[in-house]
């Protein structure tokens, strides 16, 4: 495997100079349009979960680069795929991410690839597995369109979204809070939108009940980019505190990190945002959600319908971001 091969597994893959070049050139092309930086190439997009979002945008933006996309529904119109090293395959799986990444790496030029997280659990979040095998054993560029840990094109589109709305993302105040839902859904979404957050310069207080905090590791690697961004991160369970003089109000529904299920979590129905949960916000505070949303469980219909909601605008950046994030992976530089 050539070591010149860019890939978008994980934030760290990216880290924050090239963010920042990633966030300009999307501002660039969603002012002025694309050349055709793909021409010529193929790119797999590989779902194993479903997605609205996700797979038309990344079909488009390479359309738009003059490349083309071929999704692949995992388990469907693919096989099942083992990820895990040194199992005997005799259950459901009849193909190894061993054979199926090099294999499709002959054909296309880079692979984008969905999973998310099958138990919740802070471990699988931390080892990433299906991203990280894919990316020991394809010979292309692999994307992650959202992985056990993180949703980088996501994370990504919002720091796009909030420069476009405060012109820079350094100083932004962003409170990013925790909501209720019926399902307990994975935490990368939340974790990519912290980690450019925080590699952007914003301030960020995350706020979540007792037993739904983001993992260490994850906090850890945040405050590690703000640290050199000049940005900050804090934590509290306090969601009123977090709200107090925000200027973006993310919020998103995540599964809990501890073991057992630390709270009732009708008991946390308050924390769904209504337009009372601004009060205290700036005056001119957004509201952003990565989409899909649960109208009235995770998220009151009203602010979701408000001028305040910036949900729309949001999933459009993903286009721009993700052409961006494309041309960088196939080492065009701007
Ligand atoms: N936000 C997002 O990734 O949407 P999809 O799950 O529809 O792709």
């Amino acid at each position: 495997m050539s070591q010149s091969i860019r890939h978008l597994a994980a934030f760290a893959d990216l880290g924050a100079t090239n963010a920042a070049r990633v966030l300009a050139h999307a501002a660039q092309l969603k002012q002025s349009g694309a050349k055709p930086l793909l021409a010529g190439k193929s790119i797999g997009l590989l779902f194993a979960d479903p997605s609205l979002r996700t797979r038309t945008s990344m079909d488009q933006a390479c359309h738009r680069l003059g490349g083309r996309a071929l999704a692949l529904d995992v388990g469907a119109s693919t096989w099942q795929l083992e990820t895990a090293d040194g199992v005997r395959m005799d259950a459901d799986k009849p193909e190894h991410v061993r054979e199926a990444a090099p294999v499709l790496s002959q054909y296309l030029d880079g692979l984008g690839v969905r999973a998310f997280s099958r138990t919740g659990t802070v471990a699988e979040e931390d080892a990433d597995q299906v991203l990280q095998a894919f990316k020991r054993h394809a010979s292309v560029p692999v994307l992650n369109l959202e992985s056990a840990r993180e949703h980088p094109c996501q994370g990504m589109a919002d720091m796009l979204t909030v420069q476009e709305e405060f012109g820079a993302c350094a100083g932004t105040r962003i409170a990013l809070s925790w909501a209720p839902h019926i399902k307990r859904l994975p935490r990368a979404v939340p974790n990519s939108v912290l980690l450019s957050a925080a590699a952007m310069g914003c301030q960020i207080s995350v706020a979540a009940p007792i037993g739904y905090e983001l993992a260490p590791g994850v906090m850890a690697q945040a405050q590690e980019l703000a640290s050199a961004s000049g940005g900050s991160v804090t934590q509290t369970r306090d969601q009123a505190e977090a709200l107090s003089g925000c200027q973006v109000l993310y919020a998103k529904a995540w599964g809990a990190t501890a073991a057992a299920a630390p709270a009732d979590e009708p008991a946390l129905a308050n924390w769904m945002p209504t337009l009372a949960h601004f009060d205290q916000a700036t005056a001119n505070a957004i509201f952003m959600h990565c989409l899909p949303v649960r109208r009235d469980v995770e998220i009151a219909a009203e602010v979701l319908d408000s001028a305040r909601s910036r949900v729309i605008t949001q999933a459009g950046n993903r286009l721009y971001v993700q052409m961006a994030l494309l041309a960088w992976l196939f080492g065009h530089e701007f």
